[in-house]
């Protein structure tokens, strides 16, 4: 899944500014974090004095295989007053090569005593000592070494440990939020936990890799009031007095065997509810979402979005469910999307909680499409893992494909045509970073926390995705589904690897080599442009070449590959459809492609489901094609052919004018979906943001979107029963209006908006529409630049209790026209403990740097006080990684590079973003070589076509 919601582009240009506020607050909260840091320091490495600290120079950050973990005893108890907590764990494992030391992970934990038992239960005494670096804990035996182990003979080792639960959103940490359902307002804290990928190390000593499986016992201690719940993996087999009077022991059954990131503790005062599910193959079970109090009314939508989508899954892969329950919970405080957590996932709040008065059509398809992701999960990813991360595509890829099969079962009902959004959700957006010298394969080796946490990216979850959903289509569904159902069924409990599944694949089809095909596509990065000539009515000529968005940047290239790919090809003419796929393969030179009869015209591969673009030697014929209202070309072949043109016209590969010229359609026809709008809308909106707000591009775009505009207008609501796409495309035109000046959509915005404002803080409040809320909100802000009012709307943001509507407003406050107000914004976002989440840091300082006039203030601070944003913020945090890159993309100057590399130079540590940052200085360098390229032909083109 995307990590959080992220709006389009509200990106723009830059203005140098520095405010001595800025600097001044920094440099107070530098100091506060750094004592507060320093505390923490003590905290972590209290370790077991007169223990020697193994040299690193024998680590390393993988664990022996030889030492393999088969059960834990653990029992944690989350102090959730003191915000610290205590526990014991006892790992059962096997030794298959005699032993030195006993190596696990630990990490940001204080260990008290390590007590180690031969399998004869004999005591063995040791010494143990902890190493930061690699984040182990060494436990080493006075005298001698560890016999390997018979089987059915277990050492076991039983820790002590104590550690922090503040300050953090990753292990098991707390999380504060208001409950409201009282006769006043007041916090309450619970502890929650996230482990996926590394940190399962910073709640208990552990094996802490994925292909270690072992099974768990787990216990937890609670509060002892009433509403406290306590809740893991599986269901509670009995509750306890104690150890305290006023606390509880909750334990819970045995898990079946399961990696440690799967592990999962909540201690909360959450209310529930409850469906049964179906389970066509086996006993039926209890499905519990578990949400804050006051907000268990928005857990309807959800709840049964989910049982839809679980009872699909075990029909699809024809594999029961593999645990007893099934829980889903809403944390306040989340660090991304959701995590697949076994028997409870656990997600942000904005990705579970719905209700039709503040969230929107869209809000309402993202919490089904994390749902769908997080269940397929319980499959593919937790009863299979990967055996290391470099293979994470197939927990991430494959989740991200299925995750569409499971929404169909919402999708066909309420006409979401989800299989179309494909394009524009997943395919589009990774094709754009897969064109860079800076991707990599969706294969790729990591060692660190810091290199694994970095590979949940778009190459693992889109790329992995889109790859999948081309080798459906050249298999086909059946085969798909079986060689799916076999993969998981023969490995289940255990760990894979990418050839596994190939093989699986293979076994089930006949004529091709899946594996080899794959290969192609796996473990080499970027994609190809396939290129196509007219031989003559019935033959053309496809030739493929990697396609690079800078045509510049292949002289940067230093991966060896071949850079040639099993492309599949498919077609469709003016008279036929050629849905049998055709290869071009890598060794072919170029390919005759015979469509049959006598045709006006091709277009190469159907629904854009092979992961390539294509070139025409005519684009006028398809253009032709285009403008015929008769048109057989559907609407996910209309998204490509303008996303395709577009990218051509970028990488500087046909002339842009080719691109313009095709995007007329749009009016000609009257083009109405939202999939092909959508491809244009985003499109657009770079573009007027890298020609700094063009007035001439301005006109075309007013002009294009004039009887769209129309179509949607948003005075029509109310009139009739506008549909899931309607709602969907209604917002992306009027942003796209709203942007380009266009005095229709700005009138209705701020009328609207101001009415919103004038009732803020009275009794009723007047909301806008909630499926153009964001819109309205945003460019109704755009507008203001008195604090009075900004002021307004902050106080309604911090009141705000619905995570949706919080949200909106969220986004909206950095659209302000006073750089003194964004600045303020800034400030108040990286307070500790202040009123702004944890969580939002990065989110609110991007939706700063996408407002023109929020960006020099964003980077000026980022550049100057990384420091003091890496105290807020922990450098392994993969969305600080993406920071850079999300907040530079619009950069195209010389200068501006420069920027970037000194900013580089002076913090070299770049933690999860280290291939983030290669990204940014490859797209700032594409943007000045697009700039000099293309800016002048698209100006006189705009000039020469806009009346
Ligand atoms: C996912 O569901 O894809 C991941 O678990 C995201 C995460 O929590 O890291
Ligand atoms: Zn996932």
């Amino acid at each position: 899944m995307g990590f959080f919601d992220t709006a389009i582009g509200w990106v723009g240009q830059n203005k140098a500014v520095t405010v001595l506020s800025v600097l001044l607050f920094a440099f107070f909260i530098s100091t506060i974090a750094l004592a507060v840091q320093k505390n923490n320091l003590a905290a972590e490495l209290k370790t077991c004095e007169s223990t020697p600290t193994p040299t690193p120079g024998n680590l390393q950050h993988r664990l022996p295989s030889s030492i393999i973990p088969t059960h834990y005893e653990l029992l944690l108890h989350p102090d959730l007053g003191e915000q610290k907590f205590t526990g014991k764990v006892t790992i059962s494992f096997r030794i298959t090569e005699a032993a030195q030391r006993i190596i696990l992970n630990s990490y940001k934990l204080a260990i008290t005593t390590v007590t180690l038992q031969s399998p004869t239960s004999q005591a063995i005494e040791t010494a143990h000592a902890l190493n930061e670096t690699y984040q182990v804990l060494v436990i080493t035996p006075k005298s001698g070494q560890l016999a390997t182990t018979a089987d059915n003979q277990f050492y076991k080792v039983t820790i002590e440990f104590n550690g922090e639960m503040t300050g953090k959103n990753v292990g098991l940490y707390s999380s504060k939020y208001m409950r409201l359902d009282g006769a006043s307002p007041r916090e309450v804290t619970i502890s929650s936990s996230k482990f996926q990928p590394t940190y399962a190390r910073q709640a208990f000593p552990c094996f802490d890799e994925p292909e270690f499986k072992a099974t768990y016992n787990i216990s937890l201690i609670r509060p002892n009031d009433g509403e406290y719940i306590a809740l893991s993996n599986m269901p509670e087999e009995e509750t306890t007095d104690g150890p305290a009077n006023n606390l509880k022991t909750v334990k819970f059954e045995e898990s079946p065997p399961m990696s440690t990131y799967l592990a999962v503790f909540l201690v909360a005062d959450f209310k529930h509810d409850d469906v049964e599910i179906e389970n066509a193959l086996g006993e039926n079970f209890k499905m519990t979402m578990y949400l804050p109090a006051g907000q268990q009314d928005k857990g309807k939508f959800a709840l049964n979005a989910a049982k839809d989508i679980i009872e699909y899954y075990i029909k699809y892969f024809n594999i029961k469910y593999p645990l007893p329950k099934l829980d889903m919970a809403a944390i306040p405080d989340y660090v991304s999307g959701a995590t697949e957590h076994w028997g409870l996932v656990t997600f942000r709040e904005t990705s579970l909680l719905w209700d039709e008065k503040e969230g929107s059509a869209r809000n309402r398809q993202r919490v089904a499409s994390v749902i769908s992701h997080e269940l397929a999960h319980m499959w593919f990813g937790n009863l299979i893992t990967c055996k290391w991360w470099n293979d994470v595509w197939l927990n991430e890829g494959f989740a991200s494909y299925i995750e569409y099969k499971g929404l169909s079962v919402i999708s066909e009902n309420e006409g979401w045509q989800i299989d179309e959004q494909f394009l524009i959700e997943d395919l589009h957006s990774v094709l754009e970073l897969d064109s860079k010298v800076a991707s990599h394969a969706i294969t790729q080796d990591a060692t660190t926390p810091d290199e694994i946490t970095a590979l949940f990216d778009a190459i693992a979850y889109n790329k992995g995705a889109s790859v999948i959903r081309m080798m459906e289509s050249f298999v086909g569904p059946a085969v798909f589904q079986k060689a799916v159902e076999k993969f998981i069924n023969n490995f289940q409990f255990k760990s894979v690897e990418t050839a596994d599944f190939f093989h699986y694949m293979d076994q089930e089809v006949t004529g091709i080599n899946v594996t080899e095909i794959m290969s192609t596509w796996i473990h080499q990065k970027g994609y190809p442009v396939v290129t196509v000539k007219k031989l003559s009515a019935t033959t053309y000529e496809l030739t493929q070449e990697r396609f690079l968005i800078n045509p510049d940047s292949k002289a940067q290239e230093t991966e060896q590959s071949p850079f040639r790919w099993h492309v599949p090809i498919t077609y469709v003419t003016d008279v036929a459809n050629g849905d049998k796929v055709e290869w071009l393969k890598p060794t072919d030179e170029k390919h005759t492609l015979n469509v049959g009869a006598a045709s006006k015209w091709v277009k190469i591969n159907n629904k854009q489901e092979g992961y390539y673009i294509v070139n025409y030697d005519n684009w006028d014929e398809i253009i032709t094609e285009l403008n015929n209202v008769e048109s057989k070309l559907g609407p996910m072949d209309r998204a490509q052919l303008l996303h395709d043109v577009f990218k051509l016209g970028d990488s500087m590969t046909v002339p842009y004018n080719t691109a313009l010229k095709l995007s007329t359609y749009l009016k000609e026809t009257n083009e109405t979906e939202y999939v092909p709008w959508s491809v244009a809308t985003n499109t657009f909106t770079s573009l007027y943001l890298l020609l700094d707000h063009s007035l001439e591009l301005q006109t075309y775009i007013t002009n294009l979107i004039e009887l769209i505009y129309d179509y949607v207008d948003p005075q029509k609501i109310g009139e009739a029963d506008d549909g899931h796409l309607m709602k969907l495309l209604r917002e992306k035109i009027m942003n796209l209006a709203c942007r380009m000046g266009q005095s229709k959509c700005l009138r209705y915005v701020s009328a609207e908006f101001y009415t919103y404002l004038d009732s803020l803080g009275t009794a009723e409040l007047v909301k806008p529409d909630v499926d153009i809320r964001q819109t309205v909100y945003y460019y109704g802000m755009k507008g203001i630049t008195n604090a009075v009012d900004w002021d307004k709307v902050y106080d309604q943001f911090i009141k705000e209790n619905d995570p949706q509507e919080r949200a909106k407003l969220m986004e909206a406050l950095a659209a302000t026209s006073s750089k003194q107000l964004l600045t303020k914004y800034m400030n108040i976002a990286q307070q500790k403990d202040g009123p702004i989440k944890q969580q939002d840091y990065v989110t609110i300082m991007q939706y700063i740097a996408y407002n023109p006039l929020g960006i020099d203030i964003v980077w000026d601070y980022v550049r100057n006080h990384w420091d003091n944003i890496t105290q807020i913020i922990d450098v392994n945090d993969r969305t600080l990684g993406r920071m850079i890159p999300n907040i530079t993309k619009r950069f195209s100057t010389a200068a501006k590079l420069q920027e970037l590399q000194l900013f580089f130079e002076r913090f070299p540590i770049a933690g999860a973003g280290a291939a983030a940052r290669i990204e940014a200085r490859e797209t700032i360098e594409y943007n000045i070589k697009w700039m000099e390229h293309n800016k002048a032909a698209i100006e006189k083109w705009l000039q020469e076509n806009t009346v």
